[in-house]
């Protein structure tokens, strides 16, 4: 039998479409699951499925790692977390000095940076590799952003250029964005933003939908997502919206109870380790954990007043400006991180091409995304382009109408509220911070600086003593 280019362990509902998309490509493959009782069927299945001659299919790990030639390239796609230090230990003492393994799982980057140096010892290489783009994108090609080392990486390059998403000029949605965790804190951090964008759009429809019926909302999701406004998550929404299970709309019977699988929660963890302020996505984050609230949700409702309820309607082209907003800030915010997260970790990463891996394949692609390519060639941040920061400027007015009326109307929108505080904050000379330095000072003499004194000089004072 042939060796083997590439092997995937892990037929789970990624792993099977990367392993479809790698056969397509002709690339001869070999897959390994494992066998449980509630596994035992996925790889007869899967060689059912593929008719392609050059995929191998094996439940013996070791079958599996002798069939693949060398330097063996494996990518793991199990969960993130132990499941991922299980297979290691399994997979190790079957491999040789040079072999190559990838996790292309959401790992967290501190883990991915550790089992680097740890393979590093028994001279195996380790890439982390964040794969975006869901079922549908593993299948016909994801965004893929590689952390490793570059040795590494050019024995998988060719393989990973083939299967991946291709922007608009043709070229792959994949790059090494820098060494060890690198490629997982990206992700991370694209799931970060993926959270705001996805809370930006439901807050815009808890805002309309008091005022308009589901077609109504889909087609101003649809009129919008016709120009700058394009993206994935804009467009499946207004899908989402319209349809139907029999006469009704299924979106009726969803409990409103969102999940989460960590990446956002990491992404604002990470943010608050750095000291970056990410308040959008962080109040997506925790708008997900409000809505797990169920029960106190429904029991308290019933008490408070319903009369607020303002006669106004919605302006729509303030909606309009005031969502154009939030997402500038809620990319502007995730890119900070990226960036920020780059210094501390010595990773050399390019935003520009980073933008551009996130054109297509992924979840947060969209027309904004494509121009944040041009963007990061000419400015270090999305508010240092005099366009997007005089664009904020003159949509102050609008979002104040916005805020207004979801106050009025007693809406949640937490991560438009946030943008809006972000821009306010970031906009003002002389904040309020004066207050809490002549607090800590008080209670526990931690010093403060004086504006009319060199930097360098910390003071002292009993501020509570009037003499
Ligand atoms: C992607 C998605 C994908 C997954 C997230 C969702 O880029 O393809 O981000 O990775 O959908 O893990 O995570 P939650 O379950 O936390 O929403």
């Amino acid at each position: 039998m042939h060796k083997s280019h590439f092997g995937i362990i892990g037929l789970g509902v990624m792993g099977r479409s990367l392993a479809k998309n790698i056969a397509g490509n002709s690339y001869p493959l070999s897959v390994y699951n494992r066998i449980t009782p509630s596994e035992k069927e996925v790889i007869p299945t899967f060689m059912k499925e593929v008719t392609s001659k050059s995929v191998q299919g094996f439940t013996d790990l070791s079958s599996f790692v002798d069939s693949l030639a060398s330097p063996r390239r494996v990518l793991l796609m199990v969960n993130a977390g132990t499941a991922v230090d299980h297979v290691l230990e399994n997979l190790i003492p079957l491999l040789a000095p040079g072999d190559i393994i990838i996790d292309g799982g959401n790992s967290h980057y501190q883990d991915t940076q550790r089992r680097v140096s740890f393979l590093q010892d028994k001279q195996l290489h380790f890439i982390g590799a964040g794969i975006s783009g869901g079922e549908e994108g593993a299948l016909k090609g994801p965004s893929m952003m590689i952390g490793g080392d570059s040795e590494a990486y050019s024995h998988v390059q060719p393989i990973f250029e083939a299967m991946a998403a291709k922007d608009v000029k043709g070229k792959p949605c994949v790059t090494l964005i820098g060494t060890d965790g690198s490629g997982h804190f990206v992700k991370t951090v694209h799931n970060g933003i993926e959270y705001a964008e996805m809370q930006l759009l439901a807050e815009c429809y808890a805002l309309l939908v008091p005022s308009y019926s589901y077609p109504e909302i889909a087609a101003i999701f649809k009129e919008w997502n016709k120009g700058t406004l394009q993206s994935y998550l804009l467009e499946i929404t207004a899908d989402i919206l319209i349809k139907k299970e029999g006469d009704d709309y299924l979106i009726d019977k969803v409990l409103d109870k969102a999940g989460s699988k960590g990446t956002g929660s990491w992404t604002s963890q990470t943010a608050f380790q750095l000291g970056i302020p990410t308040p959008t996505i962080n109040a997506a984050v925790l708008a997900r954990y409000m809505s797990s609230f169920h029960k106190e949700r429904s029991t308290w409702s019933s008490k408070v007043s319903k009369t607020m309820k303002s006669e106004d309607t919605i302006n729509l082209e303030d909606l309009k400006t005031t969502y154009t907003f939030a997402r500038i800030i809620n990319h502007h915010q995730g890119f900070q991180l990226i960036k920020e997260a780059a210094k501390e970790n010595n990773w050399e990463i390019d935003l520009s091409e980073l933008a551009r891996i996130w054109t297509s394949g992924c979840i947060i692609k969209s027309k904004f995304m494509e121009s944040l390519v041009q963007t990061f060639k000419n400015s270090e941040s999305i508010l240092e382009d005099f366009d997007h920061f005089n664009s904020l400027v003159s949509s102050e007015k609008s979002i104040v109408s916005i805020l207004k009326y979801a106050l009025s109307n007693r809406t949640s929108i937490a991560s438009i509220s946030n943008s809006y505080d972000y821009f306010i904050s970031l906009t003002t000379a002389r904040s309020s911070a004066h207050i809490i330095q002549a607090q800590r000072d008080e209670f526990g003499a931690h010093t403060y600086k004086r504006i009319d004194r060199p930097i360098d000089q910390s003071f002292t004072t009993k501020w509570t003593s009037n003499g």
